[in-house]
């Protein structure tokens, strides 16, 4: 349980696909996000949508988090008001594996010197707490499964070096005060969306993973799924990945910030995933058997960078959060399917 009422958070990234699934389960847990967004790929009428999920009017502020001014500002502000921002929900960056290979200096620029930014802003206002999306890509290439929080960090692409870039930030961030308390949740594969249909995952042009490009072929948007790889050494050979419910994930903020607050300070990276394996063979035929649609697919040489296979340990976070993922596959396939089928053009309807 929150310690004080209604404590104030700053959520940046709070329009995307994960920080507004988070926004209702951080309002209905008592929390008063203020969000943070630019926009570059959030939307508004996810905000508005939430607003409506929750009956609750949300503060927006559209801005950037390299903007140090304006940060400065946000927190000033909340402070003069009475009601200072007590911790930070970090969502905010770029996120397509490929663009940061193409583009690395954005994804350094944004993902690491806009946390940078965002850390110095919270240190002017003695702010203490961050929860910082961080991701499993962070370990690189699998030396055993599952991955524990024990296991090298050793990311193989721009995207991962940021995330494991800024995990170093924090830890030496938090060295350097007492007080300080961050935490790095490493998602593995979050999908699905919230079971009234009404927020999703609205991925711009076309979807670099697997479980958005199969609800656009079975809502007719793509004719079919080409399937990077059959002749892996796992199940069926195809990848296989440990997909997580968005809700579980926003569940897994919440416990976070409890734990976060009921600490003296630190840093701790924690696992959210469900600790089990899915091929795409398998989700694919577990998301046809719920939507009702038969998903064609051709089998396509292996995807550059991709591994086999991963799936979490994620017993860290039961032990030090309390969490664990309730939701099953097939929860994750209908709510998916719920969401596509009724918003076929995601928020531009
Ligand atoms: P998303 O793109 O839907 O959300 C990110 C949000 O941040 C967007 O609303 C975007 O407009 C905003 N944003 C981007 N740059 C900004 C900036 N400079 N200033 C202010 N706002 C900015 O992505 P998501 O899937 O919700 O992911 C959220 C976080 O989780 C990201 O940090 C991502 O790297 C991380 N993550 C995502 C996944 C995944 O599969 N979705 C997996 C692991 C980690
Ligand atoms: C990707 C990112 C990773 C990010 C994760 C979660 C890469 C190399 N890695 O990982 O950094 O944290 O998303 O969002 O992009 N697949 C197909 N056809 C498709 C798309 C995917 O067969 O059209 C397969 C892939 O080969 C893989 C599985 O589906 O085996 C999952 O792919 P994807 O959803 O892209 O996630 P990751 O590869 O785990």
């Amino acid at each position: 349980m929150p310690l004080a009422p209604s404590p104030t958070l700053l959520v940046t990234g709070g329009a995307g696909y994960i920080g507004s699934h988070t926004l209702i389960e951080l309002i209905q847990a008592g929390y008063r996000p203020i969000v943070l967004d630019n926009f570059s790929n959030g939307s508004a009428h996810a905000l508005k949508r939430v607003e409506s999920l929750t009956g609750h009017a949300l503060e927006v502020i559209e801005g950037d988090i390299r903007d140090a001014a304006l940060l400065d500002t946000v927190f000033h502000q909340t402070k003069a008001h009475g009601a200072p921002i007590q911790g930070v929900v970090h969502f905010a960056g770029l996120k397509a594996v490929g663009e940061s290979v193409a583009a690395p200096l954005d994804y350094y620029q944004t993902n690491v010197a806009g946390t940078l930014t965002l850390l110095q802003a919270m240190d002017q206002a003695q702010v203490h707490t961050i929860v910082f999306s961080s991701s499993a890509t962070v370990y690189g290439i699998p030396r055993e499964q599952p991955y524990t929080e024990m296991h090298p960090i050793a990311p193989i692409n721009p995207y991962g070096q940021t995330k494991a870039m800024v995990e170093q930030v924090l830890r030496d961030w938090c060295a350097t005060l007492p007080a300080r308390r961050a935490i790095c949740l490493r998602y593995f594969n979050p999908i699905g969306a919230h079971p009234s249909g009404m927020l999703g995952e609205a991925p711009q042009g076309i979807p670099n993973n697997l479980f958005p490009f199969i609800t656009q072929v079975a809502v007719g948007k793509r004719s079919h799924l080409n399937i990077f790889g059959n002749d892996y050494p796992t199940v069926d050979g195809t990848g296989v990945r440990d997909y997580i419910h968005v809700l579980d994930l926003a569940v897994g903020h919440v416990k976070a910030l409890e734990h976060a607050r009921g600490t003296t300070g630190g840093f701790a990276a924690v696992n959210l995933g469900t600790g089990r394996g899915t091929s795409v063979l398998e989700l694919l035929n577990t998301f046809s058997a719920i939507s009702g649609r038969k998903i064609p697919y051709e089998f396509q040489p292996r995807r550059p960078g991709d591994i086999a296979e991963c799936w979490a340990d994620p017993s860290t976070a039961e032990a030090l959060l309390g969490w664990k993922a309730t939701r099953t596959l097939e929860d994750m396939c209908a709510d998916g399917w719920r969401w596509q089928s009724r918003n076929p053009n995601g928020y531009e309807d």
